[in-house]
């Protein structure tokens, strides 16, 4: 997996004079079926998240509100990627090192993904990561 797998998808936007509305639905607007969405809020400032990659796992973040960036790192290169729209859901594959930060005050970071919760998914130190990418 490399950064030509990670992709800014566009949502679908609804305008109207009430309000705007955007969705997803399994398979349609995101590449797979999820199984699970959890939300980071209340992150206090300078703080960061994620700082890991996931052996077999693939995820949406969306900025629900507010923005912060995704660094993400594919053994060889970093790209940050600012999220500050509530249409924009960036797609990230398995095996893509990656971390949120800079977080603005209320900021809502929303993730989908298509696995439930296992913890031995994670590799969270990042020599192994280097290592599960060498050696496939
Ligand atoms: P973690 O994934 O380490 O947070 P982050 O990547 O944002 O820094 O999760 C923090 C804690 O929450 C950890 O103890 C596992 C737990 N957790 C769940 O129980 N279910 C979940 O779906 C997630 C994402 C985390």
């Amino acid at each position: 997996m490399t950064f030509d797998d990670v992709k800014l998808i566009t949502l679908p936007k609804i305008l109207d004079e009430r309000g705007n509305l955007s969705f997803f639905q399994n398979e349609d607007q995101i590449p797979f079926s999820i199984q699970r969405a959890y939300w980071i809020y209340d992150v206090p400032g300078g703080e960061h998240r994620g700082g890991h990659a996931y052996k077999d796992l693939q995820e949406v973040i969306i900025a629900l509100s507010g923005s912060f960036d995704v660094v993400i790192d594919d053994g060889k290169n970093k790209k940050v990627i600012t999220l500050n729209r509530s249409y924009n859901a960036l797609y990230i594959p398995k095996l893509v090192w990656r971390k949120l930060e800079n977080f603005s005050t209320n900021s809502l970071a929303f993730i989908v993904c298509d696995k439930q919760y296992d913890a031995e998914q994670y590799i969270r130190d990042y020599d192994e990561y280097l290592k599960v990418k060498t050696n496939g």
